[in-house]
This record gives structure tokens, C-alpha cells and sequence, in this order.
């Protein structure tokens, strides 16, 4: 982490996980295993049912939360969508998109992507962009390639001032929810990866000051190693996120 130059962000993702119910027993533990440092941004992004019980649970505290997806369109005929502008309206701070399992199982990213995350901006959200190879690209040798076109694709027409407002989270999907994290050799050389590219596009200083996340099987043992790169500004975190104690412990190494 670079602190000097960018916030650091610990950003939950529950993903389909938890119920309505859970939402203020997990906040009350997450909040009294809460220190009282400042160190970082925290995020926890939760399915859209749960949003009005967390926004309700987190209130009066310095946890934002997010949602996992948000249309491409502000409004209209998109049968089973939630607008932007409608997480917006209702208190939310921050989307997910393009993560790994909605390009697997809805086919999202590239265009869609890219439309999405300008839909975001407009209605005042700040998105968290994935990009992220899966093992078999890895193996290929691809990787890099295939990441520097995701972030292209991912920011195409994405003004300067826009991007001050995204946060870039590269996650490898060999190493999602598998507890096969990428080491901080590798996790850091992406990452420095999508700072150049950010670099190529808008110029050394914008660069500087974009959060670029880890996520992949991050946990409260790993997550020292990882934050420690000077790369990675912080973590997109899944399956320990789902545990309070577990994720106020992150949250407490990104707080140092
Ligand atoms: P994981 O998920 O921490 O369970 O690997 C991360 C993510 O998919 O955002």
C-alpha cells in the first residue's frame, strides 16, 4: 500500500451469501471487533435485498456499503435489473462489476462492462472493476495481456475526473473462493501491471492515485503479505468476509 498517494479500501463481497436476518447480529460483532484507527476505507457489498439492512445496520459508522452489479442502463425495460441510480438513491456508495462469476454466468464484461461502469459514474457510485485471468489463460502465458485489455476495455471513454472515482480489483478466478491465493510476487506484478497501463492511458499522476484491490482467497493470515506490496492499495475479500471477526481483522492489518 501506498498510503501517501491513495486510500487503501477493504471491500467485502458476501456475494449470494446471508439473509436479511444476519445482517445486524454480523454488524454488531464487526462493529465492537472494530479499532478505533482510520487507516483505510471499508466496504461491504451485499446482495440488493440485504442493502436496506446493512444501509440501516452500518449507519453512524465509517462502513460504506456496496452492491455486486448495477445495469447498464439508468432506467427502463430491463426486466430483473436495479439501476444505478436506484442504489444511489437509497444510500449505497459503491458497485461491483464485471466480477469473475457474473462474466461466467451472464456473459458480462467487455462492452457490457464498460457500459456499466460509465452508468455508474453518472449516477454518482463508485465502482469496483474486476479484471482477472482464469488458471488455464495463466498457463497459457496470456495473463498480462488479457488483464491490460480488460482494464482497456473496462475504462474506454472514461474521463480523468471519472476515473479518480474507480477502483481497479484484480482477481485471478484460479484463485477465487478456492483458498489458493496468488502469491505477493504475483498478485503485486499484476497489479503494478494495471498501474502502468492506467499509466499509458492517463498519464503518470492519475495513475498514482488509483486503489487497485487484491482479491482471491485474502484472508486475515495472508492479508499482511499481500498488503505490504507497494501495488496493491487493499483487498476485494469473499468467502472471510462472510465472518465479522474474521473481516474486522483485515480490516485492522490495512488500518496499520
Ligand atoms: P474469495 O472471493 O475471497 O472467496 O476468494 C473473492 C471475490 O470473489 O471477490
Amino acid at each position: 500500500m501506498n498510503k501517501k498517494y491513495r486510500r487503501a479500501l477493504i471491500a467485502g463481497n458476501w456475494k449470494m451469501n446471508l439473509l436479511v436476518s444476519d445482517v445486524k447480529p454480523y454488524a454488531d460483532t464487526f462493529k465492537s471487533a472494530l479499532g478505533k484507527s482510520k487507516g483505510c476505507d471499508i466496504a461491504i457489498c451485499v446482495p440488493h435485498l440485504l442493502i436496506p439492512a446493512a444501509i440501516k445496520a452500518f449507519k453512524d459508522t465509517r462502513v460504506a456499503i456496496g452492491a455486486q452489479d448495477a445495469s447498464e442502463c439508468a432506467k427502463g425495460a430491463r426486466t430483473g435489473e436495479v439501476s444505478a441510480v436506484q442504489l444511489k438513491e437509497i444510500g449505497v456508495k459503491y458497485v461491483i462489476i464485471g466480477h469473475s462469476e457474473r462474466r461466467h454466468y451472464h456473459s458480462e464484461g467487455g462492452e457490457i462492462g464498460n457500459g456499466k461502469v460509465k452508468t455508474a459514474h453518472e449516477a454518482g457510485l463508485i465502482p469496483i472493476v474486476c479484471v482477472g485471468e482464469t488458471l488455464g489463460q495463466r498457463e497459457r502465458g496470456v495473463e498480462l495481456e488479457l488483464v491490460r485489455m480488460q482494464v482497456k476495455e473496462a475504462l474506454y471513454k472514461i474521463t480523468p475526473e471519472a476515473l479518480k472515482r474507480t477502483v481497479i480489483a484484480y482477481e485471478p478466478v484460479w484463485a477465487i473462493g478456492t483458498g489458493k491465493t496468488a502469491t505477493a510476487e504475483q498478485a503485486e506484478q499484476m497489479c503494478a501491471e494495471i498501474r502502468a497501463v492506467i499509466r499509458c492511458l492517463y498519464g503518470a499522476r492519475p495513475a498514482r492515485g488509483v486503489t487497485i484491490l487484491y482479491g482471491g482467497s485474502m484472508n486475515e493470515e495472508n492479508a499482511e503479505e499481500l498488503l505490504a506490496q507497494p501495488d496493491i492499495d487493499g483487498g476485494l475479500i469473499g468467502g472471510a468476509s462472510l465472518d465479522a471477526e474474521k473481516f474486522a481483522a483485515i480490516v485492522e492489518v490495512a488500518n496499520k
